[in-house]
């Protein structure tokens, strides 16, 4: 939970640094939105939307079913969003980010999980067209994976072209793939009739050896889009953004026009991408919004967590004091005192038991407690406390006369430096 919370403070500060304003999208919407903006034939959407039984009876009595979904990514909320706000009308740029829990119907394992967290930015409006905010975009995300402490990682880039682009780049697929069919494996088999871009990143090896053969180029783009990536790579190498380029980078989602880029942490082996995004500049017009240009990315919690490889490292805060009460009176009088030093903002904790010296001693050593309070019939008699250091291991008597804590408190918050 330290890590996760590290993880997203940092996210939160360095956003904030970049005009990105947080955005909270529901956890279920409608069906069709994310199978719109994603595509009907994407993976995703065929294959991991986890789908709500809703009942909803129709004037004619028919009950419809399964029309919501938990969803499984952030972007086309947002789209919907801005959508819903015009706030294409209002604001030449939007930025947003959005920290929270996806859904994906996966068979869990290790980085593939069922429910995960993606932290995401979306930047949307008619002056986000520039290939320079590619470039910024990019340089954020790698920013962020830097600044949680992932330090080997690969940024890998590409180019999809404008839509038309990407209909060449369909057809060449098609007539290079289609002849080498029964050479694929059966998920491509049905993948080249389906959506052929998926073909390309199929984590089979002799599929990839094949994608490979095909020697994918760029004769298919067009040369405003080609000036398009020029300026997308000008822009990392002006941030100093190492990246490799990657032609049979695709992704897989459909609303994907011009940049595309994802990000693998070396250390995870397979090709399970930390983080990834891209340009979709017609999602907002197919969803019936105006005709905006935007790009974002979304990384994932867990993944990046694993990337670091310190899932296993256990970091707890232990609390400033420990309260030992020896007896059935000094235990009433301890848990008052726990209370008033929580109230002051110092961590503290009892056992709830009252039991012998040594046996509280060993509970607090356990907790990790910088200092014990101890308290018992002498204590109470003289309205003070034995207060003891237990990296030093010193004992001194400090007074709680007339319930003043003023002098206990001090000596605590000295600790807490
Ligand atoms: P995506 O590639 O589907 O893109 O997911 C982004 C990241 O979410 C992945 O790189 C991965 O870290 C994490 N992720 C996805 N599925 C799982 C899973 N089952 N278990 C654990 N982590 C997972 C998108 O979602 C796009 N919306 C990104 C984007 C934003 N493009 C433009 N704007």
């Amino acid at each position: 939970m330290s890590l996760w919370q590290d993880v997203q403070d940092t996210a939160r500060q360095i956003f904030t640094n970049y005009n990105y304003k947080e955005i909270q999208t529901p956890a279920f919407e409608e069906m069709e939105l994310f199978a719109r903006s994603m595509g009907k034939t994407s993976d995703v959407v065929q294959k991991q939307m986890l789908n709500l039984q809703s009942q909803k009876k129709s004037d004619a009595g028919d009950i419809h079913s399964g029309e919501l979904s938990l969803r499984p990514e952030g972007t086309a909320s947002v789209v919907r969003m801005y959508i819903e706000n015009a706030l294409d009308r209002k604001e030449n740029i939007s930025k947003f980010f959005y920290i929270g829990p996806m859904f994906r119907g996966e068979r869990p394992q290790k980085g593939r999980l069922r429910q995960f967290h993606q932290i995401g930015v979306e930047v949307i409006g008619p002056g986000a067209s520039h290939p320079y905010l590619d470039a910024e975009v990019i340089a954020l995300n790698v920013g962020l994976l830097k600044a949680f402490g992932l330090k080997d990682f690969e940024l890998k880039i590409n180019t999809l072209g404008t839509l038309d682009n990407k209909g060449n780049i369909r057809e060449l697929l098609l007539n290079k793939l289609k002849p080498k069919t029964k050479e694929l494996c059966s998920d491509c088999q049905d993948r080249i009739g389906r959506n052929v871009f998926r073909v390309l990143d199929c984590k089979n090896k002799s599929c990839q050896k094949i994608v490979k053969g095909i020697g994918l180029g760029y004769d298919w783009l067009d040369d405003e889009s080609m000036a398009y990536f020029v300026q997308v790579k000008e822009g990392l190498d002006a941030l100093g953004v190492k990246y490799k380029e990657d032609p049979s980078l695709v992704r897989g989602l459909d609303y994907y026009t011009h940049t595309v880029f994802e990000i693998t942490g070396s250390s995870m082996g397979s090709q399970d991408a930390v983080s990834a995004g891209g340009r979709y500049d017609h999602l907002v017009s197919q969803l019936g919004g105006a005709e905006v240009p935007a790009i974002g990315f979304a990384l994932g919690i867990e993944r990046t967590i694993l990337a670091m490889g310190k899932s296993q490292e256990l970091a707890v805060t232990p609390p400033d004091a420990y309260i030992v009460g020896l007896d059935d009176l000094s235990f009433k009088k301890g848990f008052e005192v726990l209370s008033i030093l929580r109230s002051m903002d110092i961590s503290s904790d009892m056992s709830f038991r009252v039991s012998s010296m040594k046996s509280q001693m060993r509970l607090a050593d356990k907790v990790g407690a910088r200092s014990v309070i101890i308290m018992g019939e002498l204590e109470l008699e003289k309205e003070c406390v034995a207060l003891k250091d237990m990296e030093t291991g010193d004992q001194e008597e400090v007074s709680i006369k007339n319930n003043d804590y003023a002098g206990l408190v001090d000596k605590l918050r000295e600790r807490q430096q």
